[in-house]
């Protein structure tokens, strides 16, 4: 835990260490102050009076000197506290963009949200306002009791047996939240992924469960979150009662034996009544820190939660950087009996995969749904690593490439297009962020975007809307092909989508993927004839394995499963030809 919590400080870990120190310190000057108690009400006692005007004025000194000292440990720990806000945020953010992307799974991208805007939050209150009362609520007892053995050993030993005791009850209780607390985070999370999909699947919520049924799954998300907050309430109420009774019982059994040894002086009430008197009061100081301490300690469980949260996304294993990278000669393409599965128990997808596609030339892979070809694509862009075999850009393994060198190297439009909030533009520009206008009108009339742009009032200073939600699906695989277009990366990857295009811009498209020729090596994921029929080389998936590759035109004679591709797409568009025709009156 405190690993982490260094690891989130980044590097203000030395800050914190003299936060620690500070605090120690500040936990001994006032242990040492309140000590001076005794001397002040024992010379008081036998009316010794500028002995205890001494006493009294390093009581006033050691008073001013906490109270001076406490403010700079404050400073020092809202200083950590803000280290931890903004280092611990951009430590996990650093952290998960080196994760593979099969990392991203709805959960841990809900725990992901949820540790970034509450975990750090709970983090972060622990050096501002609860390590303080911790540390020196447990120091200033231990001062104390050196100061009550000097004064009465008996009563000294009493509270020195009550310690152990109460650490004891501290911990236990810690355990009695810790288990409800990280139910309560999970559905927490849960909830919040629920609550995201709930608002963005509105109209396939309404379109398939009508009165009242789109909402089950958030109820029922609801309910267990309520279920686990109730029992997260109950436990750590009960804590804090437990911890607060067991400071109370050892206050308790101090009173006691200070009472017993009272009445045994009760015959003879000379020294000895003095020095138990005075180990009372020490006694009431005594306590105060330990219920300042079981008060916090909840809270401090509370953030370990938190912690070991952040804990557990810091432990994914990023993918691998070299350590003597290489950079691609041009931007050809090898693959090497690559195969890919996604999980240990998982089957493979990708199987003994061999390919070469050479420099500027257009590759199209075709396959049925579920036969691996975004997955194929996935692995050039290293997003998995191969789970076996190797793949090479311009002669080069992708795991001794550096992310910048390959990021340099790739340009991709994805089969989900994501379109952040912002305008037209803005989108088009994370593809190249100082592109020159000129730049994004030339990717923009690539791309097909120039009709759809003149119809817009705004043009390119139309905003998208949330995830691109003002545009049709058309127009945002468009603006994601301008994306990737204006990069000019030397390898451009494309997974098209399968209907979201009109034949119009599709052929547009088409022609701009053509006219990249020997400017960049394209590899795309076909669905459309004109895509097909502009590449030079074609290569057939089915179950994971390269069934058939070549030229269209070898592919085409051969009569194999290209030439039945052909036939189906014909099929289809002669009976979407046909089906417009018979509705002509
Ligand atoms: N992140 C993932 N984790 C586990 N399995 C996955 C993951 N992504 C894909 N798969 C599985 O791998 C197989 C190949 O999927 P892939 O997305 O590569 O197919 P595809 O050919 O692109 O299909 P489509 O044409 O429908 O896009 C499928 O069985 C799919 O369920
Ligand atoms: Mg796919």
């Amino acid at each position: 835990m405190l690993k982490t919590f260094i690891q989130l400080l980044g590097g203000h870990a030395p800050a914190a260490r003299r936060y620690l120190l500070m605090t120690v310190l500040y936990g001994v000057f006032s242990g040492l102050t309140i000590s001076t108690l005794a001397p002040v009400m024992l010379h008081l006692l036998n009316n010794e009076m500028p002995a205890a005007s001494a006493w009294l004025a390093a009581l006033a000194a050691g008073m001013a000197l906490c109270w001076a000292w406490r403010r700079r440990v404050e400073q020092a720990g809202i200083g950590l506290a803000v280290a931890v806000l903004q280092g611990g945020r951009q430590h996990l953010g650093a952290h998960v963009a080196q994760l593979p992307l099969g990392w991203f799974t709805p959960d841990n991208s809900a725990r992901l949200g949820h540790v970034i805007t509450q975990g750090t939050m709970a983090v972060a209150q622990l050096p501002a306002h609860v390590l303080t009362p911790l540390i020196s609520g447990s120091i200033i007892p231990l001062v104390l009791l050196v100061t009550l053995f000097a004064l009465h050993p008996p009563l000294a030993l009493v509270a020195l047996m009550a310690l152990p005791l109460l650490v004891a009850v501290l911990l236990f209780s810690t355990r009695l939240g810790r288990r409800a607390d990280h139910r309560f985070q999970q559905h927490f999370a849960a909830t919040s992924q629920r609550m995201v999909e709930f608002a963005q699947a509105q109209s396939v919520l309404r379109a398939f469960n009508g009165d009242g049924g789109g909402t089950r799954l958030l109820a029922q998300s609801l309910e267990q979150q309520r279920n686990s907050g109730m029992g997260l309430i109950i436990r750590a109420s009960l804590a804090a009662l437990l911890n607060s009774w067991a400071v109370q019982a050892t206050f308790a059994a101090l009173l006691l034996a200070a009472g017993l040894w009272l009445g045994d002086l009760a015959g003879d009430p000379a020294e000895g009544a003095v020095a138990v008197i005075v180990a009372l009061v020490l006694v009431c100081r005594f306590i105060d820190p330990l219920q300042d301490v079981a008060s916090h300690v909840e809270i401090l469980r509370g953030a370990h939660g938190q912690l070991q949260e952040i804990e557990r996304i810091l432990a994914a294993t990023p993918l691998p950087e070299p350590t003597l990278p290489l950079q691609p000669l041009d931007g050809a393409i090898d693959l090497h009996g690559v195969s890919l599965r996604y999980s240990a128990a998982g089957p493979d997808v990708l199987r003994g995969v061999n390919l070469h596609i050479p420099a500027g030339s257009m590759t199209a892979i075709i396959g049925a749904s579920g036969s691996g070809k975004t997955s194929l694509m996935h692995l050039i862009a290293r997003f998995f690593d191969a789970t076996q075999g190797r793949v090479q850009i311009g002669g080069v393994d992708v795991r001794k490439m550096t992310r910048a060198s390959l990021t340099d190297s790739i340009s991709q439009v994805l089969q989900d297009t994501w379109l952040f909030q912002g305008s037209i533009a803005d989108n088009i520009r994370i593809g190249k962020p100082d592109a020159s206008d000129a730049e994004v009108l030339q990717a923009v009339r690539m791309a097909g975007l120039t009709g759809t742009l003149e119809r817009l009032p705004e043009g390119l200073a139309t905003a998208v809307g949330e995830g691109g939600a003002r545009l049709s699906g058309g127009e945002r695989q468009r603006v994601t092909i301008a994306r990737a277009l204006i990069r000019q990366a030397p390898v451009l990857l494309v997974d098209e989508a399968t209907a979201a295009l009109d034949a119009e811009n599709q052929a547009v498209i088409a022609q701009t993927l053509h006219s990249l020729r020997g400017r960049c090596t394209r590899v795309v994921i076909a669905h459309q004839l004109d895509t097909v029929a502009m590449a030079d080389h074609i290569v057939v998936l089915e179950d994971g394995q390269v069934v058939e590759q070549g030229t269209p035109a070898a592919l085409r004679a051969s009569g194999g499963r290209y030439a039945r591709f052909l036939e189906q797409r014909r099929t289809a568009s002669g009976w979407r030809i046909a089906a417009a025709q018979a509705e002509q009156p």
